[in-house]
């Protein structure tokens, strides 16, 4: 996948789309710049699955609320790993596009719709949106939308409900974790990953076991307990430390780590399923093979063997299956956790709008630890001239490429960071 995100990245140059008889905005596009017409806003567009090619920034009408939504100015939205399978279109029953991608922010609410109870004008918020978060504006149902804690930034609160509240039902809804358990999460180092971790931490003496790359490891050794290479045979790594396995297997990756998990769980144990990372397609040959070998579940066998197999997806709670009280109790008990100091976001880093598909490289190229944030208000770094490029790479490519296993300043694998076609920026903003 990697390699198919860096051939896309080649594709990009600027990427404000400039429609007939209209101008690009002002400087590349920083958020806060009205456009002329204020009926208007800045948004991504995905204009056909596929490739980061397909991604653009362009002009929309403004939305505007309707019975029981709010409208929201947004400050930031969170990418997720789901934003790329979107794209792809490699997710089940995908929508038409052209859509504008995104699936939460963060921002001031600016108007509010019939109906609405519990919101004013003003009001700091973060939200779920069933599609259209990386937009200037949003409409949402009030459903969706939580009020934010003073001190949480907007980044913060923009890479915070996907991920804590995935984490916080898997642990404590779906496997009921307790004191002196043990986990097993992969993509430690990602964003629903560092939220497992910080959730465990919550509980007395729970042991985390992750698999994250080796890169990642010194920043996030401290918040999992035990840490191997994401390409380590980590069923022989879990048994030598606790030969009986595991309490809660979180799998993000399915494929043959399907039977892989459940052969580590400890009686009265549970897996969860909840993502499909090697099933994206990367390689069309690989793919078949994968879905080959995830686990024909034996029924007869779960029974025999006291474990307990789950699935779980945020979304369909929230947008099929009609369950956005529950995530209220669960975003308040969250507030509460991060009132108390006990659960933090982590962002990874920060771009504009009109970086999205250098961001979405990012993830491709497994650079990033924990989440990563469009900030709508921030102006896009200026693209570096191929003069300058070459005489910075001429310099740098010693001090770049001498990193571990190939691995960049900015934690990329293939030391071509920030790299986006003909132009090429030079680093992102990094939040540490
Ligand atoms: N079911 C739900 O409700 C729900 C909600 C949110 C997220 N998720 C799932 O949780 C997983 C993590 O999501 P996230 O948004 O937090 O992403 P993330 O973990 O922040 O980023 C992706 C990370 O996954 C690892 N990875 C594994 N296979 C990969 C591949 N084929 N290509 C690129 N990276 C790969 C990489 O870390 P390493 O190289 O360090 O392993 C990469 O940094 C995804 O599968 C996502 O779909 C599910």
């Amino acid at each position: 996948m990697a390699k198919e995100g860096v051939e896309k990245a080649e594709e990009t140059e600027q990427m404000i789309e400039k429609e007939a008889g209209k101008e690009p905005a002002e400087g590349g596009g920083g958020g806060s710049h009205r456009l002329g017409d204020a009926q208007e806003m800045r948004a991504v567009v995905l204009a056909g699955f596929g490739g980061l090619n397909k991604l653009r920034v362009t002009r929309k009408a403004m939305p505007e609320p309707q019975d029981g939504e709010l409208k929201i100015r947004v400050k930031a939205c969170g990418l997720n790993f789901l934003d790329l399978m979107v794209r792809q279109g490699n997710i089940d029953n995908p929508p038409k596009t052209p859509l504008v991608p995104g699936f939460e922010c963060s921002g001031i609410v600016e108007a509010l719709g019939d109906s609405v109870k519990g919101f004013e004008i003003g009001d700091r918020v973060m939200a779920f949106v069933n599609y259209n978060a990386w937009a200037e504006v949003v409409c949402t149902p009030v459903d969706f939308v939580y009020k934010i804690p003073e001190d949480m930034s907007f980044s913060e609160a923009a890479a915070f409900p996907m991920n804590f509240v995935t984490a916080y039902m898997m642990l404590f809804e779906v496997a009921n974790l307790r004191e002196g358990m043990s986990v097993l999460v992969h993509s430690a180092g990602g964003g629903v990953g560092q939220a497992v971790a910080q959730l465990c931490s919550t509980v007395p003496n729970v042991t985390v076991f992750g698999t994250a790359s080796t890169f990642k490891h010194e920043a996030i050794k401290d918040s999992v307990t035990h840490l191997f290479d994401r390409n380590a045979d980590y069923v022989q790594e879990v048994k030598r430390i606790s030969a009986e396995g595991v309490d809660i297997v979180l799998d993000c990756l399915c494929g043959d780590n399907t039977g892989k998990g459940l052969s580590l769980l400890k009686p009265l144990g549970t897996y969860i399923l909840y993502g499909n990372l090697v099933l994206t397609p990367c390689n069309p040959h690989l793919l078949s093979f994968q879905w080959w070998q995830v686990e024909k579940v034996n029924p007869i066998k779960l029974y025999e063997e006291n474990k307990v197999i789950a699935g779980f997806s945020l979304l369909n709670l929230l947008f099929k299956q009609g369950r956005a009280g529950l995530i209220r109790g669960v975003v308040d008990k969250l507030i509460g956790l991060y009132n108390q100091k006990k659960v933090k976001p982590v962002v990874d880093s920060l771009w504009a709008l009109e970086e999205v598909k250098e961001a979405m490289q990012r993830i491709h190229d497994r650079g990033n630890i924990g989440k990563l944030i469009l900030d709508v208000e921030k102006t896009p770094t200026p693209l570096v001239s191929q003069k300058q490029r070459d005489l910075f790479s001429s310099r740098s490519e010693s001090s770049r490429c001498r990193h571990k296993r190939g691995v960049g300043r900015w934690g990329g694998r293939k030391c071509r960071q920030g790299s986006a076609g003909q132009g090429w920026r030079r680093k992102p903003e990094v939040t540490k």
